[in-house]
């Protein structure tokens, strides 16, 4: 039996769905993980469930009305909203999860989650084709945007004879997953990067030439993502601001894509309010042609065809000379005079630390899944040899926390 929900409120919200008939197996299981737990209900969730049941295996009465007087007389809402750790939404509806999405308070639940300023965890249910729904993916991507966490849903055999994603989480599974989550929180509660901002920039631009073409470099992404990553996981909340082609990031990493170097621009500066640590590991154009042609340039008689290239914004030096970001650390790819271009590029764009990568050496840097580096700050010099770029991430997001910690005493 897991113990590690010890101590912890849970929440249950229950939506209407048919796999709300395995809820009171999920109070049961949480409960042996050591939760207490209060079950909220929808009006359609009555449907699928009793709250009788619910009521036995939690210890609890069940509510399900924001305007029952005698529920409120003994725990008002707001006091409920306050009372959970957490929040755990399971079965998940495509109706709640748009009301969720969309900062509706129409009922008990939808209420709570607004109210509350607990961690929620969502565990979507539906028919498959409901699931798919561009509709349905963009409630979700807003509330993973909002910092709620999806879990699921599971994918096969449905209720309706479907075959396809949008079945709930077994219950096992959702105890392990919110265990799990308990377990990274507790690890990282002690740590300078928890509940803190971190923006990371990664991957490449692209600039049009036309509508089929554009300049762009070879950059994956990967550098950039490992460092959200081991940000995340050092209790970070962690925005990814990502070009074209970067693969998905973890679920709970808040992630905007963009195209061009101007809407990478755009984009930081949209999202900087309250950002502690910004971190640029993206490989930004820094020219694009001056006017990108309308229709698909035609190949004509003359040999030599000429473009005029425009500047684009320095995005790392106008985050630095706003004086947001308490630490602001860029990378740097050169081929040559490695050390010295990067301690000159750090001065000039204002950097806290940049972390320099020798792209001239086809198996590290762009596109492969080692790096070899250089953190250079005011304070010194590290030289990370190669290794996968995982490793490299965790020793930078190491020395990225010292240089934050220390930027708190002075
Ligand atoms: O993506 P991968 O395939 O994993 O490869 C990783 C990497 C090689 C892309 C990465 O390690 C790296 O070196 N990233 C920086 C690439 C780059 O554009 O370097 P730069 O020296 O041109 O730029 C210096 C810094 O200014 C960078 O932090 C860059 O994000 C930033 N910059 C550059 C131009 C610009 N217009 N705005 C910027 O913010």
């Amino acid at each position: 039996m897991m113990s590690d929900l010890s101590e912890q409120h849970i929440l249950l919200g229950i939506s209407g769905g048919i796999a709300a008939y395995k809820t009171p197996i999920l109070v049961r299981r949480l409960v042996e993980a050591g939760a207490r737990v209060q079950v909220v209900m929808t009006a359609n969730a009555h449907k699928f469930v009793t709250a009788t049941s619910l009521q036995a295996v939690s210890g609890f009465p069940v509510r399900d009305n924001l305007w029952d007087p005698a529920a409120e007389a003994s725990m008002g809402h707001i006091e409920l909203a306050r009372w959970a750790d957490q929040i755990l939404i399971a079965p998940a509806s495509a109706s709640v999860i748009a009301r969720l999405a969309n900062g509706d308070a129409s009922d008990l639940l939808s209420t709570l989650c607004l109210a509350s300023p607990a961690p929620i965890s969502i565990a979507p249910a539906m028919n498959q084709q409901m699931f798919q729904h561009p509709a349905v993916q963009r409630n979700l991507a807003t509330l993973r945007g909002d910092g709620c966490r999806i879990i699921g849903p599971d994918s096969g055999d449905q209720a309706c004879g479907d075959q396809g994603p949008g079945r709930m989480t077994e219950p096992e599974d959702l105890v392990m997953a919110l265990t799990q989550q308990q377990l990274a929180t507790d690890a990282t509660s002690n740590t300078p990067l928890h509940g803190r901002k971190v923006m990371v920039t990664t991957g490449p631009t692209r600039e049009a030439i036309d509508p089929v073409r554009y300049i762009s470099n070879h950059s994956s992404g990967l550098q950039g993502l490992a460092i959200a990553e081991a940000a995340r996981r050092a209790g970070a909340n962690v925005i990814v601001i990502a070009g074209p082609g970067v693969p998905e990031a973890h679920g709970d990493i808040q992630r905007v894509d963009i195209t061009t170097a101007q809407q990478m621009h755009d984009e930081v500066h949209a999202h900087l309010a309250n950002t502690d640590v910004f971190i640029g590991v993206a490989a930004v154009a820094d020219y694009r042609p001056a006017n990108a042609a309308a229709q698909k340039i035609k190949r004509h008689k003359q040999d030599e065809m000429q473009f005029t290239l425009v500047q684009n914004p320095d995005i790392i030096g106008s985050v630095a000379q706003t004086g947001r970001a308490k630490v602001v650390v860029g990378f740097a790819a050169e081929t040559n005079d490695t050390l010295q271009n990067a301690r000159d590029k750090r001065t000039r764009k204002g950097l806290d630390a940049i972390v320099v990568n020798d792209v001239s050496d086809h198996s590290i840097g762009f596109n492969n899944s080692d790096n070899a580096v250089t953190l250079i700050h005011q304070q010194g010099e590290v030289e990370f040899a190669r290794q996968p770029k995982t490793a490299i991430a965790e020793k930078l997001v190491a020395q990225i926390t010292d240089l934050f910690a220390a930027s708190l005493v002075h």
